[in-house]
């Protein structure tokens, strides 16, 4: 059970230690870690971002635990050469469209919302975010218009295999799941939505028991911190699935508690090759100090272990563990606590 480490940049390489020394504590047998560089810390020594040998570790893995990748001293780069495109080339490389983004209130933690706590209770949804297409993967490019305008352009389009593929992930979640699937798209304006939605429309056909319902994103944004409960599972496309599970975060109480699985078509022995990260990025105005949330990284490796190893019960256990030292007011700076990231790790591992 091969995992590669891409611990990255900023607080990538903080919150990845103590995911890492979880899964040490849990002694699997078997285990086996590499760790390769990404992002910003590989440009700056290898010249580029996503390195062949950290691609090929990545692909010679039977999942990936990675950190974060973004550097302000790169945001002046040609765009092909800056840390993001090591995380957007891994995703486009490696097939994994689907983009699982789990964000729940825990019972009892419902102080750390910003939410009135009778209506943070209620938020318990998945993220079902398209993660290869849309509008990051098109062509793009500046020009001059004839009215000797600078424009900058981006194209976005989706086909329809791309929307069949994620919509049978989001609807059989459903279907395993509470049965209930929000479609969210911006089909009253955008061509590329109204396929999205003729699409799903076409696949709810195959599950009958799946209550399906679309809404428009910029209701869904309003919903999410209003009517929680009205979500279970939230089928959308790449850039408004960015967009929703930053503000989902800040709804469950910080962006440090969201983890995430990306999955595509390949198996392995064990169980589906897939690439886990929190869903925060390398957070520069706090790295370095030893105040990052580690949460969500350790909560994406439990994801790890149930995806790509099978490992139900140890999975559960490391969530079991995250919600204990939770409970217990082991929380940093995001929370409004004051635990720094290596005590909020060894918490969790005192409480496996
Ligand atoms: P960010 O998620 O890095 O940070 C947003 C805010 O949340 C900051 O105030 C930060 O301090 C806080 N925050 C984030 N994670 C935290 C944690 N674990 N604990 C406590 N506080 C936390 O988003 P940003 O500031 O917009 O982006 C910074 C860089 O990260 C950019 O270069 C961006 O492109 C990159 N980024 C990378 C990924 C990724 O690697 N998948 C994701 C998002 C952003
Ligand atoms: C995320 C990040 C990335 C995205 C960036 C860094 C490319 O925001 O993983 O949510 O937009 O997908
Ligand atoms: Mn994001």
């Amino acid at each position: 059970m091969k995992i590669a480490v891409l611990p990255g940049d900023g607080i990538g390489p903080e919150v990845t230690a103590e995911a890492v020394a979880v899964l040490e504590a849990m002694a699997l047998p078997g285990l086996q870690l590499v760790e390769g560089d990404v992002g910003g810390a590989a440009y700056k020594r290898h010249g580029h971002p996503l390195p062949e040998a950290t691609l090929e570790m990545a692909r010679g893995a039977d999942a990936i635990l990675f950190g974060a990748v973004g550097d302000p001293d790169c945001d002046t780069l040609e765009r092909h050469l800056r840390p993001e495109q090591a995380i957007l080339g891994l995703r486009k490389h490696l097939g994994l469209f689907a983009n699982l983004r789990p964000a729940r209130v825990f019972a009892g933690l419902e102080h750390l919302s910003p939410l009135r706590a009778d209506i943070a209770g209620g938020l318990d949804m998945l993220i079902v975010r398209e993660l290869t297409g849309d509008v990051y993967f098109g062509a793009k490019g500046r020009r001059v218009s004839e009215a000797g305008e600078h424009e900058g352009w981006d194209a976005m389009s989706y086909s329809d295999s791309e929307v069949r593929r994620i919509a049978h992930v989001g609807f059989r979640a459903a279907a395993t799941g509470g049965h209930k699937l929000t479609s969210v798209d911006k089909a009253n304006v955008l061509e590329t939505s109204q396929l999205w939605r003729d699409v799903v429309i076409e696949v709810a056909a195959e599950y009958p028991d799946v209550d399906l319902e679309h809404m428009y994103v910029d209701n869904a944004a309003m919903q999410v911190v209003s009517h929680p409960d009205r979500f279970g599972v939230v089928l959308t496309g790449n850039l408004f699935g960015d967009i929703l599970s930053d503000l989902a975060s800040a709804a469950v109480g910080s962006i440090g508690l969201l983890p995430s699985a990306s999955l595509g078509e390949r198996e392995t022995a064990y169980g589906t090759f897939g690439l886990y990260e929190p869903i925060h990025g390398s957070a520069p105005d706090i790295a370095g100090q030893g105040k990052a949330n580690p949460l969500a990284t350790i909560l994406s490796a439990a994801m790890m272990l149930r995806h790509s190893f099978g490992l139900e019960s140890e999975a559960t256990r490391i969530e079991n563990a995250v919600a204990a030292a939770l409970a217990d007011g082991f929380m940093g700076g995001d929370l409004g606590g004051s635990h720094g990231t290596a005590a909020i790790g060894e918490a969790v591992r005192a409480r496996l």
